[in-house]
């Protein structure tokens, strides 16, 4: 892949990148669409599948995440990806990482809250692995969901940070028709925990009307403790957090208005979810 990426990058191909975890939906294949717009016909895109193991704690679902290569190949193919990047782990870690990789990236700041809370080791993983991404592909510029909010965030400062010469787009959340953010977990959503998960985006609606129909700024935490009890009137939700911040810094905010930015995670049943929205 990099000896590829290398002859594109010399004969002034623009290559755009979109990586994934595979088990592609809309949503992944609206940042596909995203790219090419990016770098045109003449472009080439790619489109990495990988399931990263580095970004998953030990009580997590790296081993059933969902996987398709077959159809996500199909699916590259007719959005038009040129070429599909599959690493295998060997590719990418040395077998058992333990002796052979004793070097991470790592943003310090804004991976501190929310998901780096509750997931301490995950940002690391996602840090370096997109890094190394970034050196096989050699990219001109990479599309990004705003469903990972501050995935997207902390990619823009390290991008920035350690001078990676890639461009970073951040493309909007696909969503199903009732709301709910379009995800390869939603897999996991059977029975009627399909239609309790939709409580991520009615909380992040409600968010929006309280605050919009408040002449001033209203206190986080009184917004906060609201929008727990409205989402664990569901039967099979619990509340892992909701945050108010400001959208580029992330710097937790006590009071919500207009701008501010909203995140949570929930667990519907033992599935993990996020979302998130401007209010
Ligand atoms: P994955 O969850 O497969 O997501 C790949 C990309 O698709 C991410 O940028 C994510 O934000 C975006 N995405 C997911 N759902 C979306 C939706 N409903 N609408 C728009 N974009 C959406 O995020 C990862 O993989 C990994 O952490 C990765 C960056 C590949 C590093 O391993």
């Amino acid at each position: 892949m990099q000896r590829l990426a290398r002859r594109w990058q010399r004969r002034g191909v623009r290559i755009g990148f979109v990586p994934t975890m595979g088990y592609l939906h809309e949503g992944h294949i609206s940042l596909v669409r995203r790219a090419r717009q990016a770098v045109g016909r003449s472009g080439l895109v790619v489109v990495s599948i990988y399931v990263n193991p580095t970004q998953f704690g030990p009580q997590e679902d790296l081993k059933k995440y969902p996987r398709d290569l077959k159809r996500d190949k199909q699916l590259c193919r007719a959005a038009g990806v040129d070429v599909v990047f599959v690493p295998s782990d060997d590719e990418m870690y040395p077998p058992g990482m333990t002796k052979g990789f004793s070097t991470w990236v790592g943003e310090e700041r804004l991976s501190r809250e929310m998901e780096g809370r509750s997931r301490p080791t995950h940002f690391r993983g996602v840090t370096t692995v997109v890094a190394k991404l970034f050196n096989i592909v050699l990219p001109d510029v990479a599309v990004f969901g705003a469903k990972d909010w501050q995935q997207a965030a902390i990619v823009r400062r390290i991008v920035r940070d350690l001078s990676f010469p890639v461009k970073i787009i951040v493309a909007s959340t696909r969503r199903e028709p009732d709301g709910l953010a379009m995800s390869s977990r939603n897999k996991y959503l059977v029975g009627d925990l399909r239609g309790q998960a939709v409580v991520l985006w009615r909380a992040v609606r409600r968010a929006q009307a309280l605050v919009r129909a408040a002449r001033r700024p209203v206190e986080s935490a009184r917004l906060k403790s609201e929008l727990k009890s409205f989402i664990e009137r569901q039967p099979d939700a619990r509340v892992d957090y909701v945050e108010f911040f400001h959208p580029e810094t992330l710097q937790t905010a006590g009071k919500v208005g207009r701008g501010t930015h909203m995140a949570l995670a929930v667990f519907v049943g033992r599935t993990r979810l996020i979302d998130n929205g401007r209010m």
